[in-house]
């Protein structure tokens, strides 16, 4: 037997990206709701708040918000153990200051939940999801201030509470490293909220400060989630997307160090509880005086997540260049360009294909991650996100033989499994990105489709909302049925 027999086959979405619905039940306005449409290679925009005659695709998205029962039905017909989602913070908070919790708001997330529990489908839930709430980030530069701390905790206390013995898998910030590889991606200094523009020289002090306060207030809600229900199983979620060295040249292999310090070291803070030796040593360099005391670092601690939770989907090479003999963090930060270009000291892989998005396909590279956690962290893992963003045609009999999304969840899986088998990681469950089409994030785009049921809309909004199973959708089916064995 290669998985556990609770092994959590399942897939993942998070609020702002399909529930639309962005003003009903009295939810409030978050940050992905003044971000505009991009394209491929076109980035998204902040707005300052909602301007009329802007194109905000979030708004109305997938709009599951009035169909979350016919699309878990759909999800329960694939099999699904799990569906990782996230709570709209502004469904609950809809300022994120506010006095008292939003009931409507709370209502929503009881009923989708007790329809999964119908299905026998546990809920995976992430607290935030690039969707803070817009009045923080306006009010008080996000997380730049402390006060959010306490805002985010007041939020993490009241959901715990109300979904005690509903929820048992919960994670704190999505991908909260994202922002060390590209802090100013859509002017915002993403989970942190910090509304910001791309030639600030404080974006990376602020990245760190911000992070550093996002990371205070995931202790914190571990420790708070624990209390309420020992039951709960709090995890982090770390955007891991290995970085390899170009060559075995020693210069190349410290570049590669270098770059995985970068994007990772909020991993040791949520595990281990520390801050790193490199990370105080290069804010000293810089002359940063990141604000944590004595009290907020035993509060790391004492609040390290149960698990890793982590997305997957590519993995980048770097290599060493003239002029960066120092391996100086800010010569390697953007790894990522806001257009999802490859910059800085990332060079082209030539052994990997890539996406029409530009993202290199690397299932191997998911062994070796699996296997890099669980060695440095000795921690449970779970995938919460993986999978394959792409143009998809649908026939005149209305099927979408979408033969390429299978291949590269196969050899994902296929991975998966010799990690777990031949190397003895240990693995809770694997939650694919995203079972149905939703929008993208990067992108803010339809027509980037990771779905094994295709939803009719594209980019320019048109489209009925009809749902309908493509090939991959009965393809996953045998995969959960047989616990991994024939993914033929
Ligand atoms: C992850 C995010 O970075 O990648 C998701 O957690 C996102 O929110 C996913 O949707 C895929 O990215 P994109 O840009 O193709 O939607």
């Amino acid at each position: 037997m290669s998985f556990r027999k609770d092994f959590l086959w399942g897939g993942a979405v998070a609020a702002h990206q399909l529930e639309g619905g962005w003003q009903e039940g009295g939810k409030g306005i978050s940050i992905a709701d003044v971000m505009t449409a991009g394209g491929n290679g076109i980035p998204r925009r902040i707005t300052d708040g909602v301007l009329p005659g802007e194109n905000y695709p979030n708004h109305d998205a997938i709009d599951f918000y009035h169909h979350y029962k016919e699309d878990i039905a759909m999800f329960a017909e694939m099999g699904f153990k799990a569906f990782r989602t996230s709570i709209a913070w502004t469904r609950i908070y809809p300022n994120g200051d506010d006095e008292e919790p939003n009931e409507e708001g709370l209502k929503f997330y009881d009923d989708m939940f007790d329809t999964l529990h119908k299905y026998g489908i546990e809920p995976v839930i992430t607290l935030q999801h690039f969707e803070m709430p817009y009045n923080l980030a306006k009010k008080y530069n996000g997380f730049m201030d402390k006060r959010c701390i306490g805002f985010f905790e007041k939020f993490a206390r009241t959901v715990f509470t109300r979904y005690k013995g509903k929820v048992h898998y919960w994670m704190t910030f999505n991908e909260i490293n994202n922002q060390a590889a590209s802090p100013t991606d859509h002017n915002l200094i993403q989970e942190g909220g910090v509304l910001t523009t791309n030639d600030n020289p404080d974006n990376e002090y602020m990245m760190y400060q911000s992070g550093i306060n996002e990371l205070i207030a995931s202790a914190r809600a571990v420790q708070i989630g624990h209390g309420i229900d020992p039951e709960n199983k709090i995890g982090c979620m770390i955007g891991y997307n290995p970085v390899y060295p170009a060559t075995c040249n020693p210069k190349d292999m410290m570049e590669f160090t270098t770059a995985n310090h970068i994007k990772y070291w909020f991993i040791d803070v949520h595990a281990v509880g520390e801050v790193p030796h490199y990370l105080e040593k290069y804010w000293a360099r810089k002359g940063y005086q990141i604000d944590i005391s004595d009290k907020e670092r035993e509060e790391l601690r004492k609040g390290k997540v149960d698990y890793i939770g982590f997305s997957y989907y590519m993995s980048f090479a770097t290599a060493w260049r003239e002029g960066n003999d120092h391996y100086d963090f800010s010569e390697g930060t953007a790894l990522l360009d806001k257009n999802s270009k490859a910059v800085s000291d990332v060079v082209n892989n030539p052994y990997l294909k890539k996406t029409d998005w530009g993202w290199p396909i690397d299932p191997l590279g998911l062994r070796y991650s699996l296997n890099l956690l669980y060695d440095k962290y000795h921690l449970p893992m779970m995938i919460v996100e993986n999978g394959m963003g792409a143009y998809d045609t649908v026939e005149k009999d209305g099927s979408v033989n979408d033969d390429y999304r299978i291949a590269y969840l196969r050899a994902h899986i296929e991975a998966m499994r010799e990690a777990v088998d031949e190397d003895g990681v240990d693995l809770l469950g694997y939650q694919m990105w995203a079972p149905i089409d939703i929008v993208s994030a990067s992108s803010g785009e339809m027509d980037k489709r990771y779905g094994f049921i295709y939803v009719n809309k594209n980019n320019a909004g048109e489209g009925d909302l009809s749902r309908s199973k493509k090939k991959s959708f009965y393809w996953y089916q045998k995969v959960i049925a047989t616990n991994g064995e024939d993914l033929g």
